[in-house]
């Protein structure tokens, strides 16, 4: 019997990968994925925790889901709410006892129990709360990749922070590190590959610091890894995220010199300009750490573009700290980035601390770094103007006759090609430049890069 599934995913990329493979996981079970929540028979809210309001939002979106669950039960037929990702895992009573109508509630880590927890509901058990942290990792118990994928796909290959920075609730929520065997994540890249794949996207909350069994009574890191994946026939392009500075070894950044796959783009978040507030954020590095990583990775691949992630207006972030973050987003030059203003998280060390600062301060700040950043952006694209650069066509674009890809450094593309270059790495002269993408004209044949 064919049930219809709506699965509406906040938050980072793991949550899209998250949301993909438990669509995975219930296909057997007959759920095939619909864009409405109206006709759904089984709503699933894959949520995120990493910033404020994420607990309100969700209720808000449950209060506006919930009649649909009443106008389906009342013309008798059955339709399953389920909260699953980070903000189940962390208020998962909360959930239970503020929207008592939701059926099931699973972290992360449990998704793999999905039929389980369905068959549960169906025999009058529920409703269902499952936010343990199992010993068995979830990866081994999921379905190989079956379906159609996109040409530009994700794959976890760690999960988990052992870091603890003070202001994160990633190591509550995701729990430890793990790392997945090196054969798994081949065997899983091969199948993404085979189902149309040509791009692959690394995840992981802190995804250089990979550490998996290399199957040759060795433990790779994620430059070994990365040479590996980078061998694979098909796949024309790699690249991984989000990366701590402090896990950026010398194996990885020689990756970046001798691995054509890997694209010329780092998102390596430094959060903050000053050495005082790094400290309290307990990031384990300095500002000149940070500065000689990027002179390696420059060494390395001298085409790198550079993100970051930035929080302003941390506990006890002063004038003059904030003023050095300034100073290094100039001095590093970054293409894209995203700030946030500093925001408490519950059971988190930096929502204890004193120094919190007003909530004006943090705005006027964020919107002068905003500022600079865009600059920085701007500047980036406005370069990039009369150059030739090698684009990989993921899907059609606004108007007919277009498509739209991604260039080496992520920026969207647009360009006039037939449909039958999705997929394909084209090099397209640049000669429009737009606030959030560029546009140009396919130069002849394909490239590979
Ligand atoms: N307040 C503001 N920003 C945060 N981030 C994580 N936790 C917080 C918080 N409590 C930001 C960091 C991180 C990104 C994913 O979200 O910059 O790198
Ligand atoms: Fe959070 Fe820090 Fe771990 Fe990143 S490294 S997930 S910011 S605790």
């Amino acid at each position: 019997m064919k049930r219809k599934l709506y699965i509406r995913t906040y938050g980072c990329q793991m949550n899209v990968y998250d949301s993909a493979r438990m669509a995975e996981v219930l296909a057997p079970l007959g759920y095939v994925a619909t864009d409405t929540a109206e006709d759904a028979d089984m709503i699933l809210l894959n949520t995120c925790h990493i910033r404020e309001k994420a607990a309100d939002k969700l209720f808000s979106d449950l209060g506006r889901l919930w009649p649909l669950k009443a106008r389906k039960a009342h013309s008798g037929g059955t339709l399953v709410l389920a909260v699953a990702g980070c903000v189940a895992q962390a208020e998962g009573a909360e959930i239970r006892a503020r929207a008592p109508y939701v059926d099931l509630v699973l972290g992360p880590q449990t998704y793999h129990r999905l039929p389980e927890m369905i068959a549960r509901l169906a025999r009058g058990e529920g409703p269902v709360l499952d936010t343990e942290f199992p010993p068995e990792p979830k990866f081994d118990f999921l379905p190989a990749i079956a379906s159609p994928q996109a040409v530009s796909a994700f794959l976890s290959v760690q999960e988990g922070c052992d870091k603890f920075c003070t202001f994160c609730v990633v190591p509550y929520t995701r729990g430890a590190e793990f790392s997945r065997p090196a054969a798994a994540i081949l065997a899983e890249a091969e199948r993404l590959i085979d189902h149309g794949a040509r791009e692959i996207t690394l995840l992981g909350q802190n995804v250089n610091a990979y550490h998996g069994a290399g199957g040759d009574d060795e433990i790779w890191g994620l430059g070994r890894l990365i040479r590996a994946l980078g061998a694979l026939p098909g796949l024309q392009r790699l690249r991984y995220t989000t990366s701590h500075p402090r896990d950026m070894s010398d194996e990885l950044i020689a990756a970046h010199r001798d691995v054509a796959a890997l694209m010329p783009f780092l998102h390596l978040p430094v959060q903050s300009g000053a050495d005082r507030v790094l400290e309290a954020m307990n990031r384990g590095h300095t500002i000149d750490d940070y500065r000689r990583t990027i002179d390696k990775l420059r060494a390395a691949r001298p085409d790198i573009a550079l993100s970051s992630d930035f929080i302003v207006g941390f506990p006890g972030e002063s004038d003059a700290d904030f003023a050095a973050t300034l100073d290094l987003v100039r001095e590093i030059g970054f293409v894209q980035a995203y700030s946030f203003k500093y925001s408490k998280r519950p059971g988190t060390p930096g929502a204890a601390l004193c120094g919190q600062i007003p909530e004006a301060v943090k705005a006027a700040r964020l919107q002068m770094l905003q500022d600079l950043l865009d600059t920085h952006q701007r500047r980036f694209n406005e370069a990039c103007a009369g150059r030739v650069l090698p684009v990989l066509f993921e899907k059609p674009g606004r108007h007919p006759g277009q498509l739209v890809g991604r260039s080496p450094y992520l920026q969207w593309v647009h360009a006039a090609a037939p449909p039958r270059c999705q997929g394909m790495v084209m090099p397209v002269r640049i000669a429009g430049i737009g606030p959030n993408s560029l546009a140009g004209a396919v130069e002849v044949e394909e490239v590979t890069a």
